[in-house]
């Protein structure tokens, strides 16, 4: 039986051991994965016990995805360029380090949703970490334009000029987007865990218009409340993406592709 974990601080609510379980009952993979918590100040010493108990490897959450990318020896370019790591794989000694949280997000929205990003108008709210994690893979995509609205304008300027070999970038604050509409507006600001909502003004959401929060929670966030409203074409939680995330992580461990929409309806059955 070969070991992972998820750690994270808080770590309890953490769906990645049903996620990969289920992965693994799925695939017929002999693994064993728990949740693992670390005081903020201790993650490496929590990550060295359990590499020297034989872990092959750990999904990070919150607010370990820095620690992470610090900590690994190894690191992909896409986490490299997203200066998080969310899987360590322990090989031969070495630490490899990889984000797979872009990836989910991309593959939630144009495999599981159908929604082309490829020639849209994308806008993302908020310019922190999750920003940071999923700005390379989308425009990987090749969208129409991107924009990044942030009540503090001056972090979504510096990501665009970090990501500026990617693709182009264009940062805002949020009056500027008044009467513009977009094809894909993704909430990436942490407004959903306060049951808060990022000050949009009026316009921006058009028919066609897919709403993404890449929180999930049983009932609509803010977020989505306010694209209903609005008569926004479309709506989504982060649910897939969380499973999609997964499914990259266990592939990379593994070497299976796993079966995500399963997963994800069955874990949607159990937070109702
Ligand atoms: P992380 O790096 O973990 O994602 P963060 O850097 O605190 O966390 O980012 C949180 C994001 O949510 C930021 O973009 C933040 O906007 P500011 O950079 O202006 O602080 C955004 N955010 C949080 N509360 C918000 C609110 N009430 N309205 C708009 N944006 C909000």
């Amino acid at each position: 039986t070969d070991r992972y974990a998820v750690i994270g601080n808080p770590v309890s609510h953490s769906q990645s051991p049903f996620i990969h379980t289920e992965f693994a009952r799925q695939t017929g993979e002999d693994i064993q994965y728990d949740r693992l918590y670390a005081d903020l100040d201790k993650f490496d010493e929590v990550v060295g016990q359990f590499i020297k108990d034989g872990a092959k490897g750990l999904n990070i959450t919150l607010p370990f995805k820095g620690n992470a990318y610090r900590m690994a020896t190894e690191l992909t370019e896409r986490a490299r360029a997203a200066e998080a790591v969310n899987t360590l794989t322990f090989k031969d000694g070495k630490i490899y380090g990889d984000n797979t949280d872009g990836v989910g997000l991309v593959r939630d929205i144009v495999s599981n949703l159908d929604f082309p990003i490829a020639g849209q108008r994308v806008l993302i709210l908020g310019a922190g970490g999750a920003v940071r994690g999923v700005l390379g893979p989308i425009l990987a995509e090749k969208p129409a334009s991107l924009t990044i609205a942030n009540r503090t304008l001056i972090k979504a300027e510096a990501l665009a000029h970090q990501f500026s070999a990617h693709g182009k970038i264009e940062a805002v604050g949020y009056e500027v987007l008044a009467g513009r509409q977009f094809d894909i507006i993704i909430n990436a600001t942490s407004t959903s865990l306060s049951n808060e909502l990022p000050p949009i003004p009026a316009g921006v959401f058009a028919a066609r218009t897919l709403a993404y929060d890449m929180v999930y929670s049983k009932g609509l966030t803010p977020f989505l409340r306010r694209a209903q409203t609005e008569n926004a074409g479309m709506l989504a939680d982060g649910l897939g993406m969380l499973v999609e995330q997964a499914a990259e992580s266990f592939r990379i461990w593994r070497g299976i592709q796993p079966d995500t929409r399963k997963v994800t309806n069955e874990l949607r059955d159990l937070l109702a």
